[in-house]
């Protein structure tokens, strides 16, 4: 059969790949540890789950406005002045799909056909294949790896050339948890104006901050905010996955015109009784948020603590925010692990899946091949019996 040619080299995401894999073994009745979960394993907070039940009963199930329900706009405009400190009337907030459609409607309203757009490696799966989905080419920039994948703003300017359009941004980081600092971020915004850049800026993990403050770029003045499209969804922070409520925000009103137009021929607004139920979580979860980011800092500390007494993996700097981390497995390329020979993280997360029933995923997906992302998206107790079995395969020959 024929496929179209933007089908060629497309691929299911890796990580719902890997996830896929671990629940068919469960199914199987095997006890698996999955340290590759991308969403949080609390549950959405009651009152959002009544509110869902309330706009259902209240017949509040008809389409909405493509753009997003305006109670929602309203909601989404007050929380990024009061979190983010940023003035957004609520005619400028695109409401979508998942913040995964927010980044797609900016891309495809952005960038097309000889386009390059800079991104940033290890980056979140889904970025190069919209990049290209659009049309447009990604230009993958390694990032310090030795300074925990901090941005490498050298190489990111020598990347930048004619064709460039967008410069895509992710703090905190999905895989690394990095968190960008300021004066990083205001390297970026002065790259971008001198270029006449745009910047997706994806801060779907915003909340998720552990001792580190989180920085939008649109923060750092008005000339770079003016050039940023921010993106940013209720499904991490409040746990509401499932819901698939984002939204991208932006100054220009030609760009949130473009966006709301493909939104409108693909998909129209989102599910409006999850838009009603993001419209309580935005106004009414917020103790439920600083609960939940209190007990990710509890697992991440303990995952980094075990993650360094594991042999064969290392991690340079203490990740600071979503809730992964991404220890290099470098040491163990080559060698033999519970007598097969490992020749990069495909095979390694592989063998631990089979032989310590143990499910993470290898960093090919994210463009590093020789690094392994683990969630602390599990109870401590499941984190402990993981890392006993992990530490009972690795032992390296
Ligand atoms: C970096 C990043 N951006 C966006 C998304 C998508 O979020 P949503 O579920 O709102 O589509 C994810 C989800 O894994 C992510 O990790």
């Amino acid at each position: 059969m024929r496929l179209a040619e933007r089908t060629e080299g497309l691929t299911a995401s890796p990580t719902m790949a890997v996830d896929a894999r671990a629940k068919a073994l469960v199914r199987q009745g095997v006890d698996v540890v999955s340290f590759s979960v991308g969403e949080p394993d609390f549950d959405t907070p009651e009152i959002v789950k009544e509110a869902a039940l309330d706009a259902m009963r209240r017949g509040r199930t008809k389409y909405t406005a493509v753009q997003g329900l305006p109670e929602l706009r309203e909601a989404v405009a007050e929380n990024l002045a009061e979190e983010l400190h940023l003035a957004y009337p609520p005619d400028r907030i695109v409401v979508s799909n998942g913040a995964k459609q927010s980044i797609f409607n900016a891309l495809f309203a952005l960038v097309g056909p000889g386009d390059e757009v800079i991104l940033p490696a290890p980056y979140w799966v889904s970025y190069p294949e919209q990049i290209r989905l659009a049309g447009a080419t990604p230009v993958i920039v390694p990032t310090d790896v030795a300074r925990g994948f901090h941005l490498d703003l050298e190489a990111l300017e020598a990347a930048i050339g004619p064709r460039t359009r967008v410069i895509l941004l992710n703090t905190p980081s999905n895989p690394t948890g990095t968190v960008l600092e300021r004066s990083e971020l205001e390297a970026v915004a002065e790259l971008a104006l001198r270029h006449d850049l745009w910047i997706i800026s994806d801060e779907i993990y915003r909340h998720l901050v552990f001792g580190a403050e989180h920085v939008s770029v649109a923060q750092l003045g008005d000339e770079v905010r003016a050039k940023t499209i921010l993106v940013d969804g209720v499904s991490k922070a409040y746990a509401m996955t499932g819901w698939r409520i984002g939204w991208a925000v932006s100054e220009d009103p030609a760009l949130v015109e473009a966006m709301t137009a493909i939104q409108s021929h693909l998909t129209s607004a989102p599910s409006t009784v999850s838009q009603w139920a993001a419209v309580v979580a935005l106004r009414q979860a917020r103790a439920s948020v600083d609960e939940m980011v209190a007990e990710f800092d509890r697992r991440r500390r303990r995952m980094v603590e075990l993650v360094r007494q594991t042999p064969g993996f290392e991690l340079a700097e203490e990740p600071r925010g979503a809730f992964y981390v991404f220890p290099s497995i470098r040491g163990l390329v080559g060698s033999e692990v519970g007598g097969r020979r490992v020749y990069d993280a495909d095979d390694l997360a592989e063998l631990l899946l089979e032989e310590a029933h143990v499910a993470v995923v290898p960093g090919s997906g994210f463009g590093l091949p020789e690094y392994l992302r683990l969630s602390y998206a599990t109870s401590l107790e499941r984190m402990e019996e993981g890392f006993r079995r992990l530490a009972s395969v690795l032992r390296v020959s």
